[in-house]
């Protein structure tokens, strides 16, 4: 747990100190949960918007993007449901007077009996070696066996109470398994409630004339408002996706955890329309394909877990999140949803307007169904990000910060390092950049020795250093060194664009799904 704790200090601390994120309005003490991304942060959020674009919309015939505002019609949050049900239940220590979400402590409750039931299982396998059989010990092992039921019971009371809304239910849950508040240690809780997390604001110039209005707490909306004009000036046939990034908004009550949970963030989001009754396979479809596109990147196939959901939104038929190991341990990173025809019958019958397709092939009109993916693009900036950080020990004992950045993503690619200021050493550099420049983002550095300028480049992600010396007036050649390897080789200035873009083209990554 320290370790953990320590681990995201690091994280934190390093995306200021290198210029990825800063807290919002710093100057006047920040604002809760609120966060500015910095000149590298901007890139890498670019570069991870434009990876998940190409492999959703370039990638696929049968989607196409959106940009829908993100102020709309109060009535659609009415529909959607968001007005009434978007709620989290709150529960207040009256010791430390800190407000938690109950069902976050349970779930943390849960997470801690299957770290147990985890660590018996790691056990095992060191005992056992190459006999072990996993699935076996699993089944059989009773102290194991006891952890995963008293995990699954808790957390399917709890998904039965939520489900019906039983507040008291998921008090009297937080009492008889006696959590205790992280900070006052006492277990003096107040009654659960519900709260919404919408953000509420006005349009129009006079108070008598504004309308009331929501901030969007999802995307997802814009999309289905616009179904029937995309479908039809597009000429889409069904099944086919609409995808769309932006801006969205929750008053979240339990901001913690850095980018992680932001009262203003950035998702991505794609909803995928069916015929009734297939929405299931397109389900498992897309479960697969979402993890495929994260595996790509290379961050570690155990880095990520699927985790059914025991509680269903109000929305949806099943539904399932990416998981992925953040410092503070394995938590949703991405969300695939089958939504039925919940929305789109519901934004017909509040604006009495048709939201139909009309198949040829069975020669009928329907509601489609919906499959949903979505991922929140700051998640997935602090996945990628904490993950690449990493401190290592080299071969002479000495220690290096790297941030191992995928270098499809990283925010310069390059960084043009003359040895020595002058000689004309400079001017050769400029020139590469200026060559450069065209294809990719590269940066200048003459300052300090070279040892010191590569680890300066390690620490903010560069994927390649290339270093211009007394040998390049002669030969036009220059070394390139690798940041995950330290190699370095070298290389004519003619080829430096061929090897770049080999190595960070989204193309070539894409292939790897
Ligand atoms: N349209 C469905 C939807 O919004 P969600 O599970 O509430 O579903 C989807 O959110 C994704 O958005 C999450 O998996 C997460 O990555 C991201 N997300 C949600 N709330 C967030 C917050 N407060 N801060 C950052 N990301 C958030």
């Amino acid at each position: 747990m320290k370790n953990q704790e320590d681990k995201f200090k690091k994280v934190i601390s390093h995306a200021k100190e290198y210029g990825y994120v800063f807290q919002s309005s710093e100057i006047y003490d920040g604002l809760s949960a609120v966060y500015d991304y910095a000149q590298n942060g901007v890139e890498l959020k670019k570069n991870i918007r434009e990876y998940w674009w190409k492999a959703m919309v370039q990638m696929h015939e049968n989607i196409v993007g959106l940009d829908a505002a993100i102020f709309m019609h109060p009535t659609t949050w009415k529909a959607s449901g968001h007005v009434d049900a978007f709620n989290d239940p709150l529960i207040d220590n009256k010791d430390s007077k800190k407000r938690y979400r109950a069902d976050v402590l349970i779930e943390d409750y849960a997470e801690k009996i299957n770290l147990k039931a985890q660590k018996e299982i790691k056990k095992a396998a060191k005992r056992f070696g190459e006999s072990f059989n996993k699935d076996e010990f699993i089944s059989t092992n009773p102290r194991v066996v006891k952890y995963f039921s008293k995990r699954d019971e808790v957390l399917s009371r709890m998904g039965r109470s939520l489900e019906n809304e039983d507040l008291a239910d998921i008090k009297n849950l937080i009492e008889e398994l006696e959590i205790a508040c992280p900070v006052s240690g006492s277990r003096n809780w107040t009654d659960v409630k519900q709260f919404n997390l919408m953000f509420g604001t006005k349009i129009g110039a006079s108070a008598e004339t504004a309308m009331d209005l929501y901030l969007r707490p999802e995307t997802a909306q814009g999309i289905f408002v616009n179904f029937a004009n995309v479908q039809k000036t597009g000429r889409m046939k069904i099944p086919f996706g609409i995808a769309q990034t932006g801006k969205a908004f929750r008053n979240e009550i339990v901001a913690r955890q850095f980018i992680f949970r932001m009262r203003e963030f950035e998702q991505m989001e794609m909803q995928f329309f069916v015929r009734p009754g297939e929405e299931l396979k397109w389900y498992e479809h897309w479960k697969e394909e979402r993890l495929k596109w994260h595996l790509s990147l290379g961050l570690g196939k155990d880095n990520y877990r699927f985790h059914d959901h025991d509680k269903l939104a109000h929305y949806a038929n099943a539904a399932a999140d990416i998981e992925f190991n953040f410092p503070f341990g394995f938590k949703e990173l991405e969300g695939i949803h089958s939504r039925t025809d919940f929305d789109l019958k519901a934004h017909e019958e509040h604006s009495g307007k048709k939201l139909q397709f009309f198949d040829h092939e069975l020669n009928k009109s329907y509601v489609p169904y919906v499959v949903e993916t979505s991922i929140g693009l700051d998640r997935m900036f602090l996945a990628v990000f904490a993950t690449s950080l990493q401190n290592e020990v080299l071969e002479d004992g000495s220690e290096r910060i790297v941030l191992k950045l995928p270098s499809v993503l990283a925010p310069t690619k390059a960084a043009i390092l003359p040895l020595i200021k002058k000689d004309g050493l400079p001017e050769i550099a400029r020139k590469i950049i200026n060559e450069l420049k065209f294809d990719f983002n590269v940066s200048y550095d003459e300052k300090d020795a070279i040892g010191r300028r590569y680890r300066r480049q390690d620490a903010v992600g560069t994927p390649f250093c290339i270093t211009v010396d007394h040998d390049t007036k002669n030969d036009n050649t220059v070394t390139i060194r690798h940041r995950d390897t330290m190699q370095q080789e070298r290389v004519k200035i003619s080829e430096l664009k061929n090897i770049i873009s080999n190595n960070v083209s989204i193309g070539n990554w894409l292939q790897k799904m």
